[in-house]
């Protein structure tokens, strides 16, 4: 069976990316890294001990990764904006018992190497926050990196705009020179990014559907979930719902079929107003080789249905 390691930085879609691999019965979860991004490092790792819990999967492992980006001194601490969009402690503000159990001392980034090792082509990597833990361990063990079988990774935009500024999304833009490094090592990468996912969104009517499972994770999930909606409805009404984001990237590691992609040598803008900007590499343009695939169409009702049922099963609704 194949394996699953999330990077989170757990904010609420990252918290759907979670429940979406652990109601897949085709993988198991070998476990759960942390990054910082949408809350600190610190609240991350609190938050994805306590909703593994939450959906009574204590046993899966949860390892700290780096506290922040490459070039930064200090560990990074939520921002005003993080905070309005996946609420204060970034699960809606939603209050969940603290998880009894600690982060493993093992750091992510030994783990990430060790499971790369030993699993292979069997091994799964999902970041779905700053690329700041795949970008170390490349700089540690680039033929141990290159031995994971699908790196799918949650960032950039190509075709639209930023989600940030208007030439970067989130989790590109909180480190940009990981990402540029994660990209031009060469290492064979998905990226599902704003194109993709801004495509996918998430209704108060499916809500609903969590709300009427009646289980505690159901009811958790469902309030969590109804935060970013309004946080959606408040900055960006015409959407209509919240983007699938980190759902949808965790989707597209167990099926790259769910989308369309392009094959692309990327890099990341590092200076002025366009840093943080995915874009192709001028200088590996024509290079027949292309690392990294850039998801640009979506089977959206495969999606969704695939979400809500494997979301569903997740909370206990067993669809
Ligand atoms: C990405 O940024 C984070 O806020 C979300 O969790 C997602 O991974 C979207 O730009
Ligand atoms: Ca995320």
């Amino acid at each position: 069976m194949k394996k699953v390691i999330l990077d989170l930085d757990t904010g609420i879609d990252d918290a759907m990316a979670l429940a979406y691999i652990l109601g897949s019965p085709e993988v198991q979860l070998a476990g759960v890294t942390g990054t910082y991004g949408n809350v600190s490092l610190r609240q991350g790792l609190r938050n994805s001990l306590a909703l593994l819990d939450l959906l009574g999967h204590p046993e899966v492992p949860v390892f700290a990764g780096q506290p922040h980006a490459l070039l930064a001194c200090e560990d990074y601490e939520t921002s005003g904006v993080s905070a309005f969009i996946h609420g204060p402690n970034g699960i809606g503000g939603v209050e969940l018992p603290d998880s009894p159990r600690s982060p493993k001392a093992e750091p992510a980034v030994d783990f990430l190497i060790r499971m790369a090792n030993e699993c292979g082509p069997d091994l799964i990597y999902v970041p779905t926050g700053p690329l700041t833990n795949l970008a170390c361990a490349l700089r540690r063990d680039p033929d141990a990196c290159h031995k994971i079988g699908r790196v799918v990774l949650m960032g950039g935009a190509l075709t639209v705009c930023g989600n940030v500024t208007p030439a970067a999304e989130a989790n590109i833009s909180k480190d940009p020179e990981a990402a540029d490094q994660v990209f031009r090592s060469g290492l064979a990468t998905t990226m599902v990014g704003l194109d993709v996912t801004l495509q996918t969104l998430l209704t108060p009517g499916d809500v609903d559907e969590w709300h009427h499972l009646g289980t505690g994770a159901a009811t958790a999930y469902a309030s969590i979930v109804d935060y970013y909606i309004w946080a959606y409805a408040q900055r960006q009404p015409y959407l209509g719902g919240c983007g699938l984001h980190d759902p949808l990237a965790a989707a597209v590691a167990l099926d790259p079929s769910l989308v369309t992609t392009v094959g692309i040598n990327l890099q990341v803008d590092l200076e002025g107003e366009l840093r943080g900007r995915t874009i192709g590499d001028l200088a590996r343009l024509n290079d027949p080789r292309k690392s990294t695939q850039v998801a640009l169409g979506v089977d959206i009702p495969r999606f969704m249905q695939n979400l809500m049922s494997r979301v569903g099963r997740a909370l206990g609704g067993g669809r």
